[in-house]
């Protein structure tokens, strides 16, 4: 009787140790849903309009998708802000869209690829989602710079924001460091 019993409370156990099991392998799923969630929006809303460097292609200027998030190349050394007149223009951007010179100074956009010494990679979730949200530089630094739009962070979930985080975690690194923003003149 009593081996009977300890018999079924090892069956038992083997069953919950099933179900737990089961459930342990759920966020692995999940994770991979958020990574194709992330790149849907990403696509979607084009952050790489900003954060991909563009180059002529037959059919124009495009993102390269060789340095795809990667920010502005460091190669492309600006060292002062356009000069703003009376005229109607306020803003300008490099050719390859990824610095902007206006009443701000010059902003150039951030590498957004895991490379852990100039990308996200040393990142936690936690401060990218506070980065989009309080529009400040690692969630609590400096106000950002336009034109990074600070909609995202307004109107997009915790689920959205952490899934654009999940999917920016899969791309290819690029070791680009991207300059820190200059004053205004
Ligand atoms: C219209 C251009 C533009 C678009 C579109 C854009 N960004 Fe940015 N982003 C910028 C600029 C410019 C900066 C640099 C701002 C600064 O240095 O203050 C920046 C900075 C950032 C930073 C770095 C902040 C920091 O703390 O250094 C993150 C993260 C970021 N963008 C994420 C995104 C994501 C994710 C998307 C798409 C969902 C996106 N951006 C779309 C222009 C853009």
């Amino acid at each position: 009787m009593r081996l009977l019993l300890v018999c079924l409370i090892a069956l038992l156990g083997i069953g919950l140790s099933l179900v737990l099991g089961e459930a342990e392998s759920e966020p692995g799923v999940a994770a991979q849903d958020r990574v194709a969630r992330g790149r849907y929006l990403v696509k979607s809303i084009g952050c790489a309009d900003c954060h991909s460097p563009w180059v002529m292609g037959p059919n124009g200027p495009h993102p390269d998708p060789d340095r795809d998030l990667s920010g502005h190349p460091a190669d492309l050394v600006i060292e002062a802000p356009l000069a703003l007149g009376e005229g109607p223009w306020g803003l300008a951007a490099s050719r390859t869209m990824t610095a902007w010179s206006g009443p701000w100074g010059v902003s150039f956009t951030r590498n957004l690829t895991p490379d852990p010494e100039t990308g996200l990679g040393e990142w936690s979730e936690d401060e990218f989602v506070a980065t989009l949200r309080n529009m400040r530089h690692r969630g609590i630094g400096r106000p950002l710079l336009p034109p990074m739009p600070p909609m995202y962070g307004q109107n997009l979930t915790d689920e959205d924001l952490k899934s654009i985080y999940a999917y920016l975690r899969t791309i290819p690194p690029v070791k680009n460091r991207v300059p820190t923003p200059l004053p205004p003149r």
